[in-house]
């Protein structure tokens, strides 16, 4: 990279480039010319144009599940009938918003958002992004079937001022649907009346319901063909349109707009998501790396690494291609991370001098999110810049145990500021990103058939029948439950 840098003087003009707040950086990666050119060949290879048509013009692309993917559809873009009804349930949405706030479910001060995965991770990633403090409802996201996540809820909130929020798409999720139950019981024993009266279903499978008992006014249904790691542009954002307000939720849906455009529309060599996909494609391929490290240098946005997980993970980990046959080079890399500076403090340790390459992403937010003394918010962006700059300068020495090898690559978003339009743009970018990635590697991303087994085992369980276990399973199902 040093040489790259010493061959191009005009390498970070070449390799940076800002849309809707954010500057990317690409140039600290070993992207040059010569294989930012071979990389449009293999997008021209493998037809990204023609699939980023297919995906804006709502064509059947989730060729195994028969349907198209629409979830720029919620953000304008995509076949004209799929964009209408987009638009008819956010107006729905909207409503139910302004009732809510005026008082049709009574006194509300507490959210209890339930879901998980999909329909968890992007309403709490926003909340967490984008809240100030002064918000009406204080709202609280559940996700996981451990009562220690639910329970110091309930501890906390006043029932009487209570609403449910269940995000489910399928409507069926387990987790999902015992943590409801709980809170129910939880609101019978309190003495709310109508528990059921207090509940907002967000779904795309409405009839399911109102099988369940939720009044069809209180039920926002979205398309089956916005994915579940996609759902938080859909009715799945409810919870965060109530508590940051509708304004907040409809920046978020123009700035992923903005992104949208871009991608649908810049050349190869200009288009950021299109070119984040060729340095990971360059680093998992080629370079063998099968991780990728991603550290936002910004608490609010803490959750992102993990959503970024499930979004990448779950879209392009699997090793069949989309006409069925065996996938024969890597799938997604394990994306993982933290948060700065605290991840500097623990594992960046391996990233400086493991022997795995990873290639890194660094995030930061120029405009602080609080009103402490400067120096915080200038160490902390000082910080992740000096990390990034020491992995690729490296520091060789005669002393092996202090040598840092150098030549790391990192690519850094710096933000302006974090607020809905930013977000929105960023992970939109990330979508983006990881279809082009599917594009290239010829999968389809927006399955998941690969979670199925696990829940089918676990549920043998659940339901006592579990003879086909392994005897390692069924001595620590006797160990923890003895019969
Ligand atoms: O089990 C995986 C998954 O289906 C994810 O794809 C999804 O986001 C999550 O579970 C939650 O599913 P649902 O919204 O249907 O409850």
């Amino acid at each position: 990279m040093k040489a790259l840098f010493e061959t191009d003087p005009k390498r970070v003009d070449k390799l940076s480039f800002e849309k809707s707040g954010i500057y990317f950086d690409f140039s600290k990666t070993h992207m040059d010319s010569g294989l930012l050119e071979d990389f449009q060949k293999l997008a021209h290879d493998k037809g990204l144009s023609d699939q980023i048509k297919a995906l804006t013009t709502g064509a059947i692309i989730n060729i195994s599940e028969d349907r198209p993917a629409e979830h720029m559809a919620e953000r304008g873009i995509g076949a004209p009938t799929s964009v209408e009804n987009a638009n008819l349930l956010k107006n729905r949405m909207q409503g139910l918003v302004q009732a809510i706030d005026a008082g049709a479910l009574g006194d509300i001060e507490y959210i209890i958002h339930l879901g998980i995965g999909g329909s968890a991770l992007g309403p709490e990633l926003l909340l967490q992004a984008l809240k100030l403090g002064d918000e009406k409802y204080e709202t609280a996201v559940i996700s996981n079937i451990d009562g220690c996540a639910l329970e110091p809820v309930m501890e906390r909130f006043d029932a009487h001022k209570t609403m449910i929020v269940i995000a489910s798409k399928s409507f069926t999720t387990a987790e999902t649907f015992l943590n409801a139950r709980s809170v129910i019981d939880w609101m019978k024993e309190q003495g709310v009346a109508d528990p059921f009266g207090k509940i907002v279903a967000l779904t795309a499978m409405p009839e399911a319901a109102v099988e369940w008992g939720i009044d069809e006014s209180r039920i926002l249904p979205f398309s089956p063909a916005v994915g579940g790691r996609y759902s938080l542009w859909s009715s799945i954002g409810f919870s965060v349109a109530l508590t940051l307000g509708i304004e907040v939720f409809e920046d978020l849906l123009a700035g992923a707009a903005a992104m949208d455009q871009h991608f649908k529309d810049a050349p190869f060599d200009q288009n950021i998501p299109v070119i984040a996909a060729f340095c990971d494609q360059y680093y998992n391929q080629i370079r063998d790396c099968e991780t990728r490290a991603m550290f936002t240098y910004d608490e609010r946005l803490r959750l992102l690494p993990d959503y970024l997980q499930q979004l990448e993970m779950e879209s392009n980990g699997k090793s069949v291609m989309a006409d069925g046959k065996p996938l024969d080079r890597h799938s997604s890399p394990i994306v993982w991370g933290g948060v700065g500076t605290d991840a500097q403090h623990a594992v960046f340790q391996l990233l400086h001098q493991g022997t795995h390459i990873v290639p890194v992403e660094f995030l930061a937010v120029i405009e602080p999110g609080h009103s402490l003394a400067a120096e915080h918010h200038q160490g902390l962006l000082l910080n992740c810049f000096g990390q990034a700059a020491a992995l690729m300068a490296g520091n060789i020495s005669d002393d092996n145990n202090r040598n840092y090898p150098g030549d790391r690559p990192s690519v850094t978003l710096l933000l302006d500021d974090l607020d809905g339009r930013t977000l929105g743009a960023l992970l939109a970018f990330y979508e983006h990103r990881t279809f082009a990635n599917a594009a290239l590697l010829g999968i389809n991303p927006f399955d998941q058939f690969g979670v199925e087994l696990g829940k089918e085992m676990a549920n043998a369980l659940l339901s006592g029948d579990s003879n086909q276990m392994d005897p390692s399973t069924e001595t620590l199902k006797n160990r923890a439950f003895p019969a």
